[in-house]
């Protein structure tokens, strides 16, 4: 049984999150495989080994894993775990997986990373005794390369395995005085994501641009996969239904402003001409959020035809701000000019979700000043207990923000439970 190794992307929690909503941790009974196995949470068969990078068991294997790592969009990279050591790395360790593994078929690169509780120092030193070693067995192999790096950027590792070089990531977690040693298989496609953020027609700041990883992820939150049915009733740009195509969805969008519409419909045709789909299935409507859906005539057709199995969306975040609020209070006033339209909209858009259909919405969350500093303002989703159950994957707080965001997104799963 595979055990993979996950590199979790800035937003850990979330993009951890999406791993366990996609579910592929798996575990046969092979309890000698690893003394560790305690450690892994049953559940979801994975383990937050260091800061930023996660295990998981999985039952598939290297080529169909390809094709299942690029669905996801919160990890960079994925390597499959080779060795794991009770005690802080040494370079014998690794010698026979370098010298009978990688040596006879690598072209000339390998690349070495260090993760967890290794200082550069002794990354450095490391690095040293290898390639003493490989000249010593005249090896005319490049180890990358500056000693004072510690680990390399997606950037790297792509061109370095387009070669037919080799990365190995060593993770050492003081904690449970483990090593793992893994060789990368996959690694994100980084300029894809670039193109769909940079290259699409229609972008606005004052809209508020969803970044393109986080719609996927929304996506994946909700469990949407080919052929499923979803519906982003504020649409804006069109960011997640971009995603729903991607992933062969059926996508549906509506907003309430005709123009934004247009915009959209534009951004959804531009994934056909730049050949990043072969065909397009989803359906742009005006509607107003707030309204009964079975007053309208194409949605009143799609509850009775079966709902759908998921809203997933970027509610109305507020006007846009360029400075943080100055307290609290004005804060306050911030989100109660928007949380009726949650409230309104979480009410009358549940005929319209299949029980157990999941709602996985971003929520805005405010920076203010205080003390001197700044504090975030999370406001409570205002929504029937009796109708919709939170679901949580503790996996920490699903916040999305930067250094310098005045009104941040959380991310927030319901499911409709009557
Ligand atoms: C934050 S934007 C969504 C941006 C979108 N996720 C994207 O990436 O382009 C919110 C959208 O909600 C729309 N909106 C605001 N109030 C609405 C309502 N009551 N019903 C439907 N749409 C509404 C706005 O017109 C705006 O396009």
């Amino acid at each position: 049984m595979p055990l993979f190794q996950f590199f979790l992307g800035s937003h850990r929690s979330i993009s951890w999150a999406e791993l366990r909503a996609i579910g592929w941790g798996k575990r046969d009974e092979d309890k000698n495989a690893l003394k560790i196995e305690n450690l892994f949470d049953p559940r979801y068969n994975d383990l937050l080994l260091s800061k930023d990078t996660l295990l998981i068991w999985t039952h598939f294997d290297g080529k169909k894993a390809d094709e299942r790592f690029s669905k996801q969009a919160g990890s960079f990279k994925v390597a499959r775990v080779h060795k794991m050591v009770k005690r802080k790395i040494q370079p014998e360790d690794i010698q026979d997986i370098l010298l009978d593994r990688l040596l006879p078929e690598t072209s000339n690169k390998i690349v070495l990373n260090f993760y967890g509780d290794i200082e550069p120092i002794y990354a450095s030193s490391f690095r040293k005794e290898i390639k003493r070693l490989l000249k010593e067995k005249r090896y005319n192999i490049k180890i990358l390369g500056d000693m004072k790096k510690i680990n390399y950027n997606t950037a790297t590792t792509t061109k370095v395995l387009r070669q037919k070089g080799h990365e190995l990531n060593i993770t050492y977690v003081k904690q449970y005085n483990l090593s793992v040693i893994s060789l990368t298989e996959w690694v994100q496609d980084y300029r894809l994501w670039e193109t769909l953020d940079f290259e699409r027609p229609e972008r606005d700041m004052r809209i508020g641009m969803l970044p393109s990883k986080l719609a996927r992820i929304m996506l994946n939150l909700a469990k949407i996969d080919k052929n499923s049915g979803f519906w982003d009733p504020f649409v804006g740009l069109g960011t997640i239904i971009m995603q729903g195509q991607l992933l062969e969805a059926y996508s549906y969008g509506s907003d309430i402003d005709q123009e934004v519409l247009q915009r959209a419909e534009r951004n959804i045709a531009w994934l056909l001409k730049r050949g990043l789909v072969s065909e397009l299935r989803y359906r742009l409507f005006r509607f107003d959020a707030r309204q009964d859906p079975r007053k309208h005539k194409m949605l009143r057709s799609i509850i009775r035809h079966g709902r759908f199995d998921a809203i997933v969306t970027e509610g109305y975040l507020g006007e846009p701000q360029v400075k943080p609020f100055a307290n609290k209070k004005h804060v306050k006033k911030a989100w109660i000019s928007v949380a009726s339209i949650y409230k309104e909209f979480l009410k009358n858009q549940l005929p319209a979700l299949n029980i157990g259909a999941r709602v996985v919405l971003c929520v805005p969350m405010y920076r203010y000043k205080a003390d001197g500093g700044y504090r975030w303002f999370v406001p409570k989703l205002p929504y029937n207990a009796n109708r919709y159950r939170e679901i949580k994957y503790n996996t920490g707080k699903l916040y999305w923000y930067h250094k310098d965001t005045i009104i941040g997104r959380k991310i927030v799963i319901l499911e409709r439970i009557k």
